[in-house]
């Protein structure tokens, strides 16, 4: 694991959209993994300015995004789908047929399966951009007994609960599931970007990288990839040795 520090939010988005365009300007039809919530924001609006000042194309870009609460359609607010269009696919060239976001309206057991099958067709996911959750989770992926290897519905912990609930009305307004790709999907993926900001990181990031591989810390996980590089601000990183 490579770990990169920055000394903000700013720096942490302005570095991991570098790695982005990099990988975008080296395979312009590269398959981009990519995250929804507050820490990813930074990144997609850099990558924003990098198109609008002609140094990125995503014209052959393919982007699979890693969950979707179940319920939600892609013009809800709340939905991940409307994240991804209004934060990033409105304002650059990608042609939406390219991106993928599950489905949380379909039958989500065999929207799961079949988002798999979709993955695999693309040829595998070149570069996938994470965020943690405070409990290590990262997608949906959250503490467990096990590993999820493939895309699946899950039910969310009251702790991801309480922690989306701000992007919500209410917490009762919070879906309960939610459809994510599973640990092995994003192991999958040729090379891992994970980034965190703020000290309500830092245990989730001290215990994804010094502590025991376990399905207690999903983000653990990561140790076993040969190609991850974690971006964090000076706060995420405090409790690291
Ligand atoms: C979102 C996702 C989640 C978030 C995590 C951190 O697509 O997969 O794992 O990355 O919950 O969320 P933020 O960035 O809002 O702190």
């Amino acid at each position: 694991m490579k770990i990169i520090k920055a000394k903000d939010y700013e720096e942490m988005s302005n570095i991991a959209a570098r790695i982005i365009s990099a990988q975008i300007l080296m395979k312009p039809d590269c398959v981009l993994g990519l995250a929804t919530g507050s820490s990813p924001i930074g990144v997609y609006k850099r990558l924003i300015e990098e198109y609008k000042e002609n140094a990125l194309d995503f014209k052959k870009v393919k982007t699979v995004n890693l969950d979707e609460y179940e319920g939600l359609s892609g013009d809800n607010v709340q939905s991940y789908r409307y994240f991804m269009n209004t934060n990033l696919f409105d304002h650059v060239n990608i042609d939406k047929k390219n991106t993928m976001v599950p489905n949380g309206i379909s039958s989500v057991e065999l929207e799961c399966g079949s988002y798999e099958e979709r993955i695999e067709k693309l040829g595998g996911i070149d570069l996938q951009l994470l965020g943690i959750g405070r409990n290590g989770h990262i997608g949906f992926n959250e503490p467990d007994e096990y590993f999820a290897a493939r895309t699946h519905v899950v039910n969310l912990t009251e702790s991801t609960i309480e922690a989306n609930a701000r992007l919500f009305e209410s917490k009762d307004e919070v879906p309960k599931r939610a459809l994510t790709m599973g640990i092995g999907t994003i192991m999958k993926a040729k090379k891992i970007v994970l980034i965190a900001s703020g000290e309500d990181k830092a245990k989730a990031v001290k215990d994804a990288v010094c502590g025991p591989v376990t399905p207690h810390c999903p983000a653990s996980a990561l140790q076993l990839h040969r190609d991850v590089v974690i971006v964090a601000d000076a706060e995420a990183l405090k409790l690291m040795p």
